[in-house]
């Protein structure tokens, strides 16, 4: 027996940062990117994770507690014996789980979390789970697995990977404006949006980011949380303007966000040279995507004009554009 299942790649619209802090954000699937694990049923005993892109190739019962694709798999298998503990020994499953990805890696378009999504959503599958494979469920699990490499993420990458639709999402238990749930509301837009993506070339660990926007917020809570705040109602805005199809409104809104971000000191030389460049080139708006210092900024187009943005984009700098439409 075999099951395949897959998780898109996302970027961040609106909100990143401000959304660790209890406002609101906004984050999209990348559907043309795509994670993809398969898992089957093998002759030998144990669980044999491979990815062949990566050059991974090891068994369950001798990865690292911190290996990726065997922290998804163990988060799974935790959550199927809880709260009926199995005896690990000796191991039930006969298994070979390929991973493949055509999300670049380390570059804030969510490749981690859509593997793990990816790899629990089959796996529970193709045990039967079909309980744990549900949306919910998914991400939860997801996020389990990104906090192992990433501290304590606000939970949006897991969410938008695992739902694979646009949503709204505010965190539960933020230091600022704690709340006892979460929400999350996926939504659907009023017409397609055609974005690209520029990757600055810069690899920038969010966790610096993070950590610095924390110090930041510590030095100066009043100034820094009116700075949170403008994202929040940035997102709110732009959900409507999303939702009603304002082309104009959300590219607006977008640019007003890369202002915040910019005095969160979260952008860059480099990401604020390809936002003036998109804008330049005609875009309705742009924006530093995810974590900044580097990774990716994001330009909205209108369908067609994506050609001259991109040339101006890799004229500025960007090492690579992608192209995304939003259905
Ligand atoms: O770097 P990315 O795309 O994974 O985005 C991080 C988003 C932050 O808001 C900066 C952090 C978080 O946990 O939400």
């Amino acid at each position: 027996m075999k099951t395949t299942a897959s998780a898109p790649g996302k970027i961040i619209l609106f909100g990143e940062h401000a959304v660790v802090y209890g406002e609101p954000a906004i984050a999209v699937p990348v559907t043309q990117l795509q994670a993809t694990a398969v898992v089957e049923d093998a002759p030998q005993p144990g669980v044999r994770l491979r990815a062949p892109d990566l050059g991974e190739d090891v068994w369950l019962d001798e990865a690292a507690a911190e290996h990726p694709l065997a922290a998804a798999v163990r988060t799974l298998l935790a959550a199927i014996e809880s709260p009926m503990p199995v005896p690990p020994s000796p191991f039930p499953f006969r298994l070979k789980i390929t991973v493949t990805s055509s999300i670049p890696i380390a570059s804030g378009l969510g490749s981690g979390a859509a593997i793990a999504a990816a790899l629990i959503r089959a796996l529970a599958r193709h045990l039967g789970r079909h309980d744990l494979a549900t949306d919910e469920r998914v991400s939860q699990m997801t996020y389990e697995v990104e906090r192992i490499h990433h501290g304590t993420p606000s939970g949006i990458d897991n969410t938008v990977v695992s739902y694979g639709r646009p949503v709204f999402f505010i965190r539960a238990g933020a230091p600022v404006k704690p709340r006892p749930v979460q929400v999350l509301e996926p939504f659907t837009t009023g017409r397609p949006f055609h974005f690209l993506i520029g990757d600055s070339g810069v690899r920038a660990p969010t966790l610096e980011s993070v950590s610095d926007v924390r110090a930041q917020w510590e030095a100066d809570p009043s100034r820094m949380e009116e700075l949170f705040a403008a994202c929040g109602r940035l997102a709110i805005a732009a959900r409507q303007a999303l939702e009603t199809g304002d082309t104009a409104a959300v590219g607006r809104l977008m640019t007003d966000n890369h202002t915040v971000l910019q005095n969160l000191t979260v952008s860059s030389e480099p990401l604020d040279r390809l936002v003036a460049a998109a804008l330049t080139a005609g875009a309705f708006g742009a924006k530093l995507s995810g974590g900044g210092r580097g990774g990716n900024m994001i330009a909205l187009v209108e369908g067609g004009q994506q050609k001259p943005v991109t040339t101006a984009l890799l004229a500025a700098g960007a090492l690579r554009v992608l192209e995304t439409t939003l259905e």
